[in-house]
């Protein structure tokens, strides 16, 4: 049987990995409202894989034997200033799971060996999902000087699959 606070952190963290889906779901629909369908396009693969890093932690904890707990999501934002501070924002947020990711991979490495191995790979996506909202908040600072890098911006991030 698993350590019960292994397993209770790992609820945990399938509702922030919840989160991150509604967020980039409201980041998505913040962009299409503005008509930068591009961007709506790449939050909402975002909002898919962040679903799809809460199932990982869903199967695993059912894997060990373990309850799953679903305590809903609490409410994401719906408007932001402008696309910089959308990104900030994804920023800001990538750090702070990074924040939980870590916390619970240190109480692992001191519980059970085979809930470190599984959030190792999380300890590298994260390294990925900061250095992407770097590059993309870096990316839409620069688009913010003109109508035409925003839209140039826009059509490329309309090609993430
Ligand atoms: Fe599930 Fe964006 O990390």
């Amino acid at each position: 049987m698993v350590d019960q606070k292994i397993a209770d952190a790992l609820n945990e963290q399938i509702g922030h990995e919840f989160y991150s889906q509604h967020l980039y779901l409201a980041m998505a629909a913040y962009f299409d409202l503005m008509e930068l369908k591009g961007f709506g396009h790449w939050m909402r693969i975002q909002a898919a894989e962040e679903a799809g890093h809460a199932m990982k932690v869903f199967e695993f904890l059912l894997d060990l034997d373990a309850e799953v707990r679903l305590n809903g999501v609490k409410p994401v934002p719906a408007k932001w200033k402008d696309t910089v501070h959308v990104f900030e924002d994804a920023l800001a947020h990538e750090q702070k799971v990074t924040e939980f990711i870590n916390g619970i991979y240190e109480l692992a490495l001191k519980e059970s060996h085979a809930a470190a191995v599984f959030l190792q790979w999380f300890v590298t996506e994260q390294v990925e999902e900061e250095a992407t909202a770097r590059e993309l908040l870096h990316k839409a600072m620069i688009a913010q000087e003109s109508k035409a890098g925003l839209l140039f911006l826009d059509s490329e991030l309309a090609k993430r699959k």
